[in-house]
């Protein structure tokens, strides 16, 4: 006789009947493996079988991604992969969210197959995750912007694939160029700093808290990634160059930091250096300001019925340096999706990472809530074009000047890293310390744990 005792929550009825029946037809072998874990002898002729059952694949994801669209599109790739997918909510905080896969993932779990992750966690997450390269043809891996391959390989292993592209661009009015005779938005900082100044200058006349520009400089990683564009639109690298050494210490970082604290109080509003994304975004759709850094949500909140600046503004690269080895450079953000290395299923999680992030899904998600595609090809498409009205200008900054965070570079220390950096830059903003000593403190911080 044999008893069959199934371990775990789902069983379809239908493949408990296929398993006792190849049974019977001697086609399972149960507990001929000696003492396997899974099968193990019982008295003489019986037999136990401990079967563990197929669970759907366990996806986990910030919680605000977890949308009406998300599992739409989860239920077509479930289709495809022949499995279920379960989208799991993960901590709102970024960072809480990091925690949570850092405890998570070195215990080897088999109890997660798929994680949502913002673009900087590549390095810190890389050797917990799947080489999804094996699992992509050239074509599938060449459809996504190069910079999010860039970002997403960490030595030779491509660990994540992106859902979404997410940029930052320059934000201007359109009606206050024309206004103070502006014939477009500008190219370099120093046509930024002027514009910024005039049009701050006329419009004081009528409101009082107008500002010129606004950005992010509060102590968060939202000022890594604006101190590290206007560093390297000025020629500087990227905290960490190519061969993973410190490089802050090259004058463009310093010039950056005098550079954009001379903003503060003058044409940026004192209180820029608490600001975030949300706050920059407040002070201009509510008309108070001329020009604003931001990803392109901006965009499609800026244009909402109810919105004071509605047809007033445009988007652009973000500008320039004003020397020769100037740049339009933005930082790239976004969500990737990764494998655990410790998968239940990772050949069916891989298949649905890529079918998650597939063209269908990109543009199926682009044209429900207009999140702009990581994938170049879908900007051509009239439909995403009507639906992301920044699609021309996403799609520019995406291609020709996307610059990565060192997050593939630092490994495991980005967020150490960054957190090095936002803070002292923030004490340039305040005024607290000048940029030479930022740059020695970052330098000396930073170096235990890139050299
Ligand atoms: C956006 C980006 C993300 C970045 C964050 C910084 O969410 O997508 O990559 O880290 O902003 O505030």
């Amino acid at each position: 006789m044999v008893r069959v005792i199934v371990k775990g929550r789902r069983w379809a009825a239908g493949r408990l009947l296929l398993l006792v029946l190849l049974m019977g037809a001697g086609l399972v072998c149960a507990g001929c493996g000696g003492d396997s874990g899974d099968a193990a002898e019982g008295g003489e002729g019986e037999a136990t079988v401990a079967v563990t059952p197929p669970r759907p694949i366990l996806r986990w994801m910030g919680p605000a991604f977890v949308r009406p669209v998300d599992r739409e599109i989860a239920a077509r790739c479930a289709e495809e992969v022949g499995m279920p997918i379960e989208l799991l909510p993960a901590p709102a905080n970024p960072l809480d969210r990091l925690g949570l896969y850092r405890q998570f993932l070195p215990a080897g779990s088999d109890d997660i197959d798929l994680i949502d992750f913002d673009v900087i966690w590549s390095g810190a997450l890389a050797r917990h995750l799947l080489d999804l390269g094996p699992h992509l043809s050239a074509e599938e891996r060449g459809q996504y912007f190069p910079i999010y391959l860039e970002n997403n390989s960490v030595g030779d292993a491509l660990v994540g694939l992106p859902q979404m592209g997410d940029i930052g661009l320059l934000y201007y009015r359109t009606d206050l160029l024309e206004k103070y005779g502006y014939g477009g938005p500008p190219e370099t900082w120093r046509e930024l700093e002027e514009m910024a100044a005039a049009i701050q200058e006329g419009e004081r006349a009528g409101n009082a808290a107008f500002w010129g520009y606004v950005w992010q400089g509060n102590v968060y990683e939202g000022l890594t990634v604006n101190a590290l564009e206007w560093q390297a639109s000025m020629g500087g690298e990227l905290l960490v160059d190519a061969d993973g050494r410190l490089a802050v210490d090259d004058g463009a970082t310093e010039r950056a930091l005098d550079r954009a604290a001379a903003w503060v109080g003058v044409i940026s509003p004192p209180e820029v250096t608490v600001f975030q994304e949300e706050d920059a975004r407040a002070m201009f759709q509510n008309g108070n300001a001329a020009f604003m850094r931001n990803w392109p949500y901006a965009y499609g909140l800026g244009q909402a019925e109810d919105s004071p600046v509605r047809d007033l503004f445009g988007v652009t690269r973000l500008p320039k340096g004003d020397g020769p080895d100037g740049r339009h450079t933005s930082v790239v953000g976004g969500q990737q999706i990764g494998v655990s290395r410790y998968s239940r299923y990772p050949d069916a999680a891989a298949d649905a990472a890529r079918c998650l992030t597939d063209a269908t899904a990109q543009r199926r998600r682009a044209l429900a809530d207009g999140t702009p595609p990581a994938i170049a090809a879908l900007y051509e498409e009239a439909e995403v074009q009507a639906r992301i009205g920044a699609a021309a200008q996403i799609a520019q900054s995406l291609a020709e000047h996307a610059v990565a965070r060192p997050a593939a570079r630092t490994g495991e220390h980005y967020t150490e890293i960054s957190l090095i950096y936002f803070i002292e830059v923030n004490r340039v903003l305040t005024g607290e310390q000048d940029a030479a000593r930022a740059v020695a403190r970052i330098g000396d911080q930073v170096r235990a744990w890139v050299e």
